[in-house]
């Protein structure tokens, strides 16, 4: 009866629908893959970063323009932050110093924002030196902070800073 067939074809039209459905949900559920240099960042998020995905379109706006997508930076504009910044952690002074460069302390984002972004950074490019004991910055500690921010003394503590954190590295 053809009555009988429409209601067949209806149920295989629900049916296909439902799996292009499950289909085209089944790859977000898998964690995102990290392809590299500049690419969205991959599950889950670390601590302190509520959202990876904000922490890095605020890289992505604020940051990179100066440090490039990857972290690399160039003799131009910023030094590289890949695989060397998490290390200023490992000496007293160095934690301020993170806020309180120019860059980050006068950014426009908000502390949450600020904050997030940069516990996502430290994680996403030096996560190797990040040190078991580090506590996510947060916006209460970032505010007073980046109310003073380094101005020419910025490079000379930077080199001064980076020679310990490299001697800290090293042992
Ligand atoms: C206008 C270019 C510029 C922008 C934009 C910028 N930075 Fe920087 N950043 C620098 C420079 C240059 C330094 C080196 C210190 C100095 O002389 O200011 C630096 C240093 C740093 C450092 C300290 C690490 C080191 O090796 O000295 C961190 C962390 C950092 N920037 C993060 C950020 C973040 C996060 C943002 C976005 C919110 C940002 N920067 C935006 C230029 C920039």
């Amino acid at each position: 009866m053809s009555g009988s067939w429409l209601s067949k074809a209806r149920l295989a039209a629900t049916v296909s629908a439902a799996l292009t459905c499950l289909a085209a949900q089944a790859p977000l559920a898998q964690p995102a893959q990290d392809s590299g240099a500049g690419a969205a960042p991959v599950a889950p998020a670390p601590a302190g970063v509520e959202n990876a995905q904000r922490a890095w379109q605020n890289w992505t706006l604020n940051c990179q323009g100066c440090h490039r997508l990857d972290g690399s930076g160039s003799d131009a504009t910023a030094p590289g932050i890949a695989g060397t910044v998490a290390k200023f952690l490992l000496v007293p002074g160095g934690r301020e110093y993170l806020i309180r460069v120019p860059g980050v302390a006068t950014s426009p984002l908000s502390d949450a924002d600020l904050a997030e972004v940069m516990n996502w950074m430290l994680w996403r490019f030096d996560k190797e030196h990040l040190p078991a004991s580090f506590q996510p910055y947060t916006a209460a500690e970032i505010a007073p902070l980046r109310a003073r921010p380094l101005r020419l003394e910025a490079s000379q503590m930077r080199s001064s800073l980076l020679h310990q954190a490299e001697a800290a590295a090293a042992k």
